[in-house]
């Protein structure tokens, strides 16, 4: 029977991605998700799979096997395991014992995960890139709960002091709007922008003084916020510069969280040269950027979830409309 207890059990029904695909190789790998400790694999034959950690004979990590041919072998007294849950033991061979198997796809680059259930079979999320370039993955790990990671994604008052780059010099600049839809919260907000650092000088066009517009869609089936960030001139032309960052909120247990987040923009150089110079800057300033909130939330002084409506502000008002719609999706069950 499951050891799990976590809060976020109920959301483990949402396909989340959570490791890129090119890191799954034949050796299990142990991880955790929702509180449950699966074992990954990669079969013989390349199919990824994912099974409960613990071997239900006595208990070994299944994560100390290996793989051969199509089955996942403990490593104690060498049961095998198919990516489906169906067990061979070599002393019972008439046993028709089973584990417990998650569902798992591939697409992205990323190895999805969820557990299935009776009512539903959700397909995969999908997004429109709007014709823009994937730059690149990135994968954070935030010492936050779900709903804590999510306000700090969801408000920008904070990216005055702790942004570098992506944010606005200061939060009375901001014009907010936000528009709620029963399964979604949509959030505009348009500023003066800080200062581009030199790094990205000679391959897009953002100025000082240009005016940003941070446009976001939250939903809930898995926890996903797209953002549509845009630049203008003092002038008002837009700038062809822009960014799309598709990030989903992976709950890893009661206290950590876990950002899969997929950059894209235009192709600001010729050919190659995008995805061998200007692509890998671009990730490295969004991930840079990400670290910068990660630090933030590592130094909450303590976890407590509860929101007081009294303390929040009036870019704040989205927090409250956050934690209904997550409630349904992450924390009751079906
Ligand atoms: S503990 Fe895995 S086969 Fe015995
Ligand atoms: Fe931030």
């Amino acid at each position: 029977m499951s050891a799990n207890t976590c809060r976020y059990r109920p959301g483990l029904r949402h396909w989340h991605p959570l490791l890129a695909s090119r890191a799954l190789r034949r050796k299990p790998i142990a991880r955790t998700l929702a509180g449950e400790r699966l074992v990954l694999f990669r079969t013989a034959s390349g199919q990824a799979a994912a099974l409960a950690e613990t071997c239900p004979h006595r208990r070994m990590s299944l994560a100390a096997g290996r793989v051969q041919g199509d089955e996942l072998v403990c490593a104690y007294h060498g049961w095998r395991f198919a990516p489906g849950g169906a067990i061979r033991c070599p002393l019972m061979p008439a046993s028709e014992l089973r584990h417990q198997a998650f569902q798992v796809r591939e697409a992205h680059g990323l190895i999805w995960i969820r557990q299935a259930t009776q009512s539903e079979d959700p397909p995969l999320p999908s997004w429109d890139s709007g014709g823009l370039a994937l730059a690149g993955v990135a994968f954070h790990t935030v010492p936050a709960p779900l709903e804590l990671t999510l306000d700090n994604f969801t408000e920008v008052e904070h990216t005055s002091s702790i942004h570098q780059v992506f944010g606005f010099t200061q939060p009375e600049a901001i014009e907010h709007r936000l528009e709620l839809e029963p399964a979604a919260t949509r959030v505009w907000n348009s500023g003066p922008q800080k200062a581009f650092p030199p790094v990205f000088n000679g391959f897009i066009d953002n100025r000082p003084g240009d005016s940003f517009a941070n446009d976001w869609i939250t939903t809930f089936d898995p926890l996903l916020t797209i953002y549509d960030q845009t630049w203008r001139s003092p002038k008002g032309k837009p700038r062809r510069f822009r960014l799309k960052v598709v990030m989903f909120f992976v709950p890893i247990d009661d206290t950590t969280t876990q950002l899969t987040t997929l950059v894209y923009s235009p192709k600001v150089l010729p050919g190659r040269l995008h995805r061998a110079l200007a692509a890998p800057i671009i990730k490295a300033v969004t991930a840079h950027e990400l670290n910068l909130d990660v630090w933030a939330l590592a130094q909450l002084a303590d976890l407590d979830t509860e929101l007081n409506p009294r303390t929040l502000g009036p870019l704040d008002r989205v927090l409250l409309e956050n934690r209904r719609r997550l409630k349904p999706a992450y924390l009751e069950r079906v």
